[in-house]
């Protein structure tokens, strides 16, 4: 029997096709081998190292204080685990400030940590970065909707484009960035109606946390999905433990919900 392992490694033209297919993509985050190696030995197609971890590891009151140092230990470690998944490195707070940090930093996630993409938050001002990322060589999400990196000047957590010209920026933005070469869109707690459209619109792959269904792929933080995160759960998360008796059984659940789009129903969706 083969097991996700003996499989091709997923790149850029894989997720393309899943997108044309129909087939929905299923993505974790990660940030150390042993969970990684769990992730892709159990169907997950995108394992993301987010700057989360500032959050879920390390216990700080946002995603801010994540350095490039502690990225690339994580990002070193998850890419030790896999064999078969996508590997994506979340760009911290201020690594992007100037496209000439950005260019130098996304190249340590390439060079030293294995990266297969770089994601950044950023709407259509961001696409200078995009462009000269992708012309080096360097994969791009882009992240829209909640971006956590601006959690200061956004005044909390919220929903992002409930509102009909935020909705349409946010068209904007995401037309703009895959003209400049971003070749994936992650959409963070957007109404599930505005991600549809945009992914409609796309013909790269767009990723949604909180983004309803329509989305060619769902992705959650891993600890929420183990029901190990401190606080509450968000409203788009599921604790997969309830299900499961151990943690493979729970990724697997949640991979299988994904695919067969059971995972996110209305009650996670805004
Ligand atoms: O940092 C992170 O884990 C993320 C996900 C929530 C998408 O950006």
């Amino acid at each position: 029997m083969s097991t996700h392992s003996e499989q091709p490694r997923i790149n850029v033209r894989t997720l393309k096709d899943m997108k044309a297919n129909g087939e929905k993509i299923a993505c974790l985050t990660a940030y150390d081998v042993s969970f990684a190696e769990v992730l892709d030995q159990n169907g997950v197609d995108v394992v993301l190292v987010g700057d989360s971890l500032g959050m879920v590891v390390q216990g700080q009151n946002s995603t801010l204080p994540v350095t490039m140092d502690e990225m690339v230990y994580h990002g070193k470690a998850v890419s030790r685990g896999l064999k078969h998944a996508f590997l994506i490195l979340d760009m911290p707070f201020m690594s992007d400030a100037s496209v000439e940090q950005a260019v130098h930093n996304a190249g340590r996630f390439m060079k030293e940590a294995g990266a297969n993409m770089v994601k950044l938050e950023g709407g259509a001002d961001q696409r200078e970065l995009v462009t000269t990322l992708t012309q080096l060589g360097i994969p791009v999400c882009a992240h829209l909707g909640l971006r956590p990196q601006r959690v200061h000047k956004l005044g909390g957590y919220r929903v992002q484009g409930r509102d009909s010209e935020v909705a349409e920026q946010m068209l904007e933005d995401a037309r703009i960035l895959e003209q400049a070469g971003a070749d994936m869109l992650l959409l963070e707690c957007v109404p599930a109606d505005l991600a549809e459209r945009i992914t409609q619109q796309a013909s790269i792959p767009v990723i949604g946390i909180g983004a309803g269904k329509a989305c060619d792929g769902q992705i959650l933080v891993l600890y929420d999905i183990l029901g190990i995160s401190s606080g509450k759960i968000p409203k788009f998360s599921k604790n997969y433990m309830q299900q499961a008796d151990d943690i493979p059984l729970a990724v697997q659940a949640y991979v299988s919900e994904v695919k067969g789009q059971i995972f996110p129903s209305v009650n996670h969706s805004f």
